[in-house]
């Protein structure tokens, strides 16, 4: 009778400690910025405020975004897009939505096995490093096709604050110090010529772009095509021509950035919209959230063990499925619908258990990664009408192939470095890929970016994105969860402490020193390899979230500079 009383109270302790869990609610006193209208949250300070100042002035998300990024181009050159790429996913005050990509291209000198030598094997660093490296860009083509069909404000309004701001310089902030100082040595071999970043910049000294300024000068004099047809595309390719790139004139002048038809799903009451292919972003995201849709994820309770062991189950799926078919939709046929359908994904989850772990083996074959850091920047606004864009741009690695255009003023990407060189062989990000993302002229590469807004009830909720590589689309999912299952503000919600799993390698990866150690051991009993160390995750997510009174939250990922602005 005692032992059946201590049982019941247990029991009834059990209970009301899980629904404890579940009706936890929201900590007002941790939310980010508070805003009535309008909202820019970026990488850096410079970058919001330019363009909250343009919303402010009366531009529109679009406007904004033109802005943003190319302060971007300046204020954290470490991830810039004009001489790289990006998506970006939109949602108008109509509810209209739509998604733009503009993500780099292979040369039409490219060639399938480009990167192997005489023995079929993948040439260390030439995908990586050097102009071989380097994708045709598309940032300024999508900025540009992004305002001539939605934004409202001259090109000089937008563009001359940031030629502005190059011409004064940018401050070094002490993140951004570590940083130049860890790639440092890494600038000399690509580049004949020492670059501005080989200086020893220190916390709070100015460095200056005025060759930047003139590039953009001309852009905002000029227009888009001075990019792709003009004097700035001349000098271009000379540059990559002089180091040893395949890229022509004629790439410049055939680049086109595209409107794509982005990835709508539905999470629980929530209206999710992602990219599309050539991004893995929105499928890879859908299938993870669909798989884990008829689970109580708020009862399980934030990073606990049925939460990690759920949800890298199904991460492994999806990546498992990302690997094998995904690749340019200009090329490949994407078997979107296949890979979304409700009884598939119930299938793909068959063999979950919450008392064994699934061997990526048993799933399909691949092979071990290699991870630097690297970068790609995301952005969220919302604008004064209702209008909301999430955009992630990327050079791929940290300062890109690390070549800088000194004459131009930026880096060029290594985004060639995201097709498969060589069927089985993980790329920069350990991501192994097939023949849907096999390398072929004027072909784009295959992307984990993952720019995605949220409605709920109808409404704009949530825009957010990070860069990260792989990471990119764990990390996304974990803040939509943060958010919608485990209640957290926007800020609560980007701060978190993160995990990943990809299929190959078959490990789980931590942050490091977030994570409690005896949580740790109960995974690695479970069976689970983990990893946990410095840049395994690499993601900085930036959100801006919708709350009930009609304000909006910044949430700006504090492993980084981001900031969040508005009015
Ligand atoms: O498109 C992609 O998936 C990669 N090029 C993104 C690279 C990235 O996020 C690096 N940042 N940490």
């Amino acid at each position: 009778m005692k032992k059946f009383a201590l049982l019941s109270l247990l029991l009834i302790l059990f209970v009301s400690c899980r629904q404890s869990v579940k009706k936890e609610i929201v900590d007002e006193s941790q939310r980010g910025l508070i805003t009535n209208k309008a909202m820019v949250v970026s990488a850096r300070i410079e970058a919001s405020k330019i363009g909250s100042d343009i919303l402010e002035k009366g531009g529109n998300v679009f406007d904004a975004m033109m802005a943003t990024e190319l302060a971007l181009n300046v204020a954290y050159q470490y991830a810039g897009s004009i001489g790289g790429g990006g998506f970006m996913v939109y949602r108008l005050n109509t509810g209209e939505v739509g998604a733009l990509d503009y993500r780099e291209k292979a040369p039409l000198g490219a060639s399938r096995d480009m990167y192997l030598d005489e023995e079929g094997n993948v040439i260390p660093e030439l995908s990586t490093v050097g102009a071989m490296a380097v994708g045709v860009p598309g940032g300024i083509a999508g900025l540009f096709e992004a305002h001539e069909r939605f934004g409202t404000l001259p090109l000089e309004d937008i563009i001359k604050p940031v030629i502005d701001l190059a011409y004064k310089g940018v401050v070094v902030t002490k993140k951004q110090e570590e940083r130049i100082a860890q790639y440092q040595p890494y600038f000399s071999k690509p580049n004949k010529d020492s670059i501005v970043f080989e200086k020893p910049w220190k916390q709070n000294d100015t460095i200056k772009f005025p060759a930047l300024a003139e590039t953009l000068t001309r852009i905002m004099e000029n227009g888009r095509d001075e990019f792709y047809k003009g004097e700035t595309a001349k000098r271009f390719v000379e540059f990559i021509q002089k180091n040893g790139g395949i890229i022509s004139e004629e790439d410049l002048e055939i680049y086109e950035a595209k409107w794509r038809d982005p990835i709508t799903f539905e999470y629980d009451e929530l209206k999710i919209t992602s990219m599309s292919p050539p991004s893995s972003g929105g499928i890879c995201l859908a299938q993870i959230l669909k798989m884990i849709e008829p689970y109580d994820l708020s009862d399980y309770g934030h990073n606990s063990l049925e939460t990690v062991k759920l949800l890298t189950e199904a991460e492994r799926r999806a990546y498992a499925d990302r690997s094998f078919y995904l690749g340019d939709p200009d090329f490949v046929d994407n078997p979107i619908d296949e890979l979304m359908d409700p009884d598939y994904l119930k299938n793909r989850m068959a063999s979950f258990s919450f008392n064994r772990p699934t061997k990526s083996s048993e799933i399909e074959h691949g092979e071990v990664m290699v991870l630097e850091s690297m970068e790609t920047t995301h952005y969220s606004i919302v604008d004064q009408y209702g209008n909301a864009i999430s955009v992630t741009v990327t050079l791929n690695g940290a300062y890109g192939s690390k070549l800088y255009n000194s004459e131009l003023g930026f880096f060029l990407n290594n985004e060639m470095d995201d097709f498969s060189s060589k069927p089985g062989v993980p790329n920069m990000f350990g991501l192994i890929g097939a023949e849907a993302n096999s390398i072929l002229p004027e072909k784009r590469m295959l992307s984990s970016m993952t720019p995605t807004i949220i409605e709920k009830d109808g409404e704009f909720y949530m825009s957010l994105g990070t860069p990260g590589g792989s990471t990119i689309i764990t990390s996304v999912l974990q803040t939509i969860l943060n958010v919608h299952e485990f209640n957290m503000t926007a800020q609560q919600a980007v701060d978190a402490p993160r995990f990943h799993h990809q299929w190959m390698p078959d490990a789980v990866m931590f942050e490091p020193n977030k994570f409690d150690p005896d949580f740790i051991s109960s995974l690695k009993t479970f069976g689970y390899e983990i990893i946990e160390r410095d840049n395994i995750i690499t993601s900085k997510v930036n959100a801006i979230l919708a709350l009930p009174n009609g304000t909006l939250e910044g949430g700006a990922d504090g492993r980084g500079d981001d900031t969040a602005v508005g009015f």
